[in-house]
C-alpha cells in the first residue's frame, strides 16, 4: 500500500540555478492542489538539521517565477554527510510533519536525498545546476540561461576586442564539465575552446590565431572551462599574448552565471518537472531524480543516475560495469557512448567553423 501523505518539504541544495524558484512554485502548487502542505526547508539540509522551515501558501510562491536565486536559499551543508546529521534531519521531519521531500540541486543534493530516503523520509530529486553535468538528464535546469548570460557577456567582450584588434580567453563556470564552454563557444564563435574532456592542442591555438590576425581579424574569443584547473586560463592568456603579439586580457565570468532571471526553457523544465516529482512522490515512487530525455520528463532510480554519471565520467571500475545486469549494462554503455559522441561532435563542428 501506499504511504498517504499530508505533508511534504522542499528544499533547494548546493550552487543556486536559474529556474529554482520556478520550481519550487510548481512543487507548492502540484501539491497544494492535491490537499497536501508543504514545509519550505531553508537553506537546505542545514535548514533540516537547525529545524528552519515554514509552510508555503500557493501565495508565498506568487512573483517569483521570474527571479533568479532560490527563495528558500541554499547551502552546502557538511554536517549532513554525517549519520548524526541526517538523524537529526529525520527527527525534524517527524516533528514536523513531514511525510517526504522534494529536493532540488546536484549530485550532493540527490547523495543526501538517498540518505533520507533510505533512514525513513522518502525523497525525491530535480536537478537543478548550471552545470549540465548530471548524466542521466540531457538537461539541467539553470544551464540555458547561463549559457544565455554567457553568450551576452562574450558579445560584449567581442565588440570591445575587435575595436582594440585583442584577444579574449574567458574562464566559464561548469565544473568539470565542458557544456558550457563549447556550447557558447559555437554561439559566440570562439577561435578555441578549452575543456577537460577532449584533450586541447594550444600550439594549434595559437597557429590559428597568429594566421587569421595576418589575414585581418581583429577579435578573438578562447573559451575556456574552469575544469582546465587553478590558473590554467593565465598561463594560457600569457602564452597567447607572448607568441602571437596579440594584446590577450582574461575575464572571469564566475558566479556572474549563476544569477539573474530564468530563461523561458528554464522555467518551463522547472515547472514540468516539479509537477511530476511531486506526483512521483504520492505514487509511492522514491528515491529518484526527475530527466529530461528526448523532451519527455521521467524519472530514473537515484542509484542508476550515480552509476550512470560514473561511466560517462569514466570513474566507474571494470568491476562496477560487469556487476551490471546485461541488458541494462549495453543500454547504459550505448547512452554513456552517444553522450560523449555528442560532446565531441559539438566540439568539432566550433572547430570548423572558427576561420
Ligand atoms: O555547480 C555550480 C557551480 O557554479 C560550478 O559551476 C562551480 O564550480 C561551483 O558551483 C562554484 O561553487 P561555489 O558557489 O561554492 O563557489
Amino acid at each position: 500500500m501506499t504511504k498517504e501523505f499530508k505533508r511534504i518539504g522542499v528544499l533547494t541544495s548546493g550552487g543556486d540555478a536559474p529556474g529554482m524558484n520556478a520550481a519550487i512554485r510548481s512543487v507548492v502548487r502540484t501539491a497544494i492542489s492535491r490537499g497536501i502542505e508543504v514545509m519550505g526547508i531553508y537553506c537546505g539540509y542545514k535548514g533540516l538539521i537547525e529545524n528552519d522551515m515554514k509552510l508555503l501558501t500557493e501565495r508565498d510562491v506568487s512573483n517569483i517565477l521570474n527571479h533568479g536565486g532560490t527563495m528558500l536559499y541554499s547551502d552546502r551543508c557538511e554536517k549532513f554527510k554525517t549519520p548524526e546529521g541526517v538523524a537529526l534531519g529525520v527527527e525534524n521531519c517527524r516533528k514536523n510533519g513531514i511525510d517526504g521531500i522534494i529536493t532540488l540541486g546536484g549530485d550532493g543534493t540527490f547523495r543526501g536525498a538517498t540518505d533520507l530516503t533510505r533512514s525513513g523520509v522518502p525523497c525525491i530529486g530535480i536537478p537543478c545546476t548550471i552545470d549540465n553535468d548530471i548524466s542521466a538528464t540531457d538537461y539541467t535546469i539553470g544551464y540555458d540561461t547561463a549559457k544565455n548570460t554567457v553568450v551576452e557577456m562574450v558579445d560584449r567582450l567581442r565588440d570591445t576586442c575587435e575595436s582594440h584588434a585583442r584577444c579574449n580567453v574567458v574562464e566559464v563556470m561548469g565544473r568539470h564539465s565542458g557544456y558550457i564552454p563549447v556550447e557558447c563557444g559555437i554561439a559566440i564563435g570562439a577561435t578555441g575552446i578549452a575543456i577537460p574532456e577532449i584533450p586541447f592542442d594550444k600550439d594549434k591555438l595559437i597557429n590559428n590565431i597568429t594566421t587569421l590576425s595576418h589575414n585581418g581579424k581583429r577579435n578573438f574569443i578562447v573559451m575556456v572551462s574552469e575544469g582546465m584547473g587553478k590558473g590554467y586560463s593565465q598561463q594560457l592568456t600569457d602564452e597567447i599574448q607572448e607568441k602571437t603579439g596579440i594584446e590577450t586580457r582574461l575575464a572571469v565570468l564566475a558566479h556572474v552565471q549563476r544569477g539573474g532571471s530564468p530563461s523561458c526553457t528554464d522555467r518551463v523544465t522547472a515547472t514540468r518537472m516539479g509537477y511530476r516529482a511531486v506526483e512521483q512522490l504520492l505514487e509511492g515512487k522514491y528515491n529518484q531524480v526527475m530527466c529530461l530525455k528526448e523532451g519527455n520528463i521521467h524519472a530514473e532510480e537515484v542509484e542508476y543516475a550515480f552509476t550512470f554519471d560514473r561511466i560517462v565520467k569514466g570513474k566507474a571500475t571494470q568491476e562496477e560495469i560487469d556487476a551490471l545486469e546485461p541488458t541494462l549494462r549495453h543500454e547504459m554503455l550505448e547512452r554513456a557512448a552517444s553522450k560523449k559522441d555528442h560532446l565531441v561532435r559539438l566540439y568539432n563542428l566550433a572547430g570548423s567553423v572558427s576561420l
